[in-house]
């Protein structure tokens, strides 16, 4: 089932002279983990504005063609209702929290609490989210006094608590360490394998190549490419969309060393390993 539909959608923020999405379309399957890449500038967090109704909603601006989430077309529908579907996580953690919550507890309930979830559920869903993001230990705390990296996870777990159909996230851990990005990433896979939808725009080329099934490379508000992690980091013309493969897809390339059985490098560090093993005698 296509959970979303975006058809020929451009936009032109207001006074911006070039289009910031130029003829974009793709189309996304229920319970597909979908990265979204791109130079600075290509549209990666506009295209993600789009699928919330933030654009054009919000940003107003020049506006064509369709986006459709799970059965709503964002044109015709508010924010509020297409908000009921679609989660966001910002790239900035500190625009997304309320200012007005003195707990990280609170922060959480605010949300629920708009929407009249039941009380019990609530606690449940919050005790939820605290686990599965690791921010028991802080759930007391004022989310002003917390860490850029736990900010960013109670951002995420305020989201992941409403129970959106999807959830797009836009470098959901640009303020986490590695570690504290490999929780978060294992946090959002779990969801994707319980059949949400998840659209993530993303720096970190390792990691969209270990958990995204398929890849949307973004230049210039134009899609260049949307396939396999894989197809999209053997790409001969990496470096003019300016982006970095993977480590383990350089080294692989540099040597000429195939993906096992297949014509592409390999993105993991896994598939690296037993391709090079291949060819060790
Ligand atoms: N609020 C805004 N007003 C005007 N132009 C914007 C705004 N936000 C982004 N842009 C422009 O839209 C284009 C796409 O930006 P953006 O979606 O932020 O790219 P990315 O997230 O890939 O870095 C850029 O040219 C950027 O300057
Ligand atoms: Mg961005």
């Amino acid at each position: 089932m296509k959970k979303i539909i975006v058809e020929g959608l451009k936009y032109k923020y207001p006074l911006a002279e070039a289009l910031a999405l130029n003829d974009v379309t793709f189309h996304v399957e229920q319970g597909e983990f979908i990265g979204i890449i791109g130079k600075n500038s290509a549209g990666k967090s506009t295209l993600c504005q789009a699928l919330v109704g933030l654009v054009p909603h919000f940003y107003k601006g020049a506006y064509g063609g369709k986006v459709i989430v799970d059965g709503l077309e964002v044109k015709n529908r508010s924010i509020a209702d297409i908000s009921l579907k679609v989660g966001m996580v910002f790239q900035n953690p500190f625009s997304q929290v309320t200012g007005s919550k003195m707990t990280v507890y609170e922060e959480i309930a605010f949300g629920l609490e708009n929407i009249g979830i039941p009380r019990s559920e609530i606690i449940d869903r919050i005790d939820s989210v605290l686990n599965l993001l690791k921010i028991e230990q802080v759930k007391n705390h004022n989310p002003f006094d917390l860490s850029g990296g736990q900010m960013q996870r109670m951002a995420i777990a305020s989201i992941i608590a409403m129970k959106p159909e999807i959830l797009v996230l836009d470098e959901p851990t640009s303020q986490l360490d590695p570690a504290g990005s490999e929780e978060v990433f294992q946090a959002i896979q779990s969801l994707s394998k319980q059949g949400i939808t998840v659209i993530l725009a993303e720096h970190k080329m390792e990691k969209v190549a270990q958990y995204c099934d398929r890849v949307l490379l973004l230049n210039d508000g134009k899609i260049v490419d949307f396939a396999t992690p894989e197809k999209i980091f053997s790409r001969e013309d990496l470096e003019e969309q300016g982006i970095s493969a993977p480590v383990y897809t350089r080294v692989c390339k540099a040597l000429g060393v195939k993906k096992t059985g297949t014509d592409e490098y390999p993105v993991t560090l896994e598939d690296a390993e037993k391709a090079l093993r291949g060819r060790v005698v």
